[in-house]
């Protein structure tokens, strides 16, 4: 019986430790609309790929909270503080 709650504790951390990496690709996903595919704009938007991600967490927070550029606002607002961050670590490791 014991190891049922081992076997069930290991399928949970796995999946723990997958869907932070994954969770941020597939948010971020959203945003090539705009700033290009993968992140790098061909346009006049800039790229926020690569990008440090704490640079991006902070403007993503900032423009969460104060509408600055309102396009952005809208974005920003439609996550949580932690989607936020996971969408800014995952970007960060783009080049
Ligand atoms: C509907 C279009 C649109 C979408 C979708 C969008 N953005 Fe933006 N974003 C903009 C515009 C417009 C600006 C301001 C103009 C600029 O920075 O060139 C901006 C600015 C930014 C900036 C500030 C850039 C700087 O150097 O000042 C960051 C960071 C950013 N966006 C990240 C994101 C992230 C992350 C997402 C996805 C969650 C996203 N954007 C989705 C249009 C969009």
């Amino acid at each position: 019986m014991k190891n049922i709650f081992v076997i069930f504790f290991v399928i949970l951390s796995a999946h723990a430790n997958t869907t932070f990496a994954d969770n941020g690709q597939l948010l971020a996903s959203q945003c090539y609309q705009c700033h290009g595919p993968n992140g790098h704009s061909k346009g006049e938007i800039d790229s926020i790929a690569g990008k440090s991600a704490s640079d991006l967490y902070g403007d993503l927070l900032e423009m969460k909270q104060k509408p600055k550029i309102e396009i952005m606002h809208l974005q920003a607002k439609s996550y949580t503080d932690n989607e936020l961050r996971e969408i800014a670590n995952y970007l960060s490791t783009l080049n």
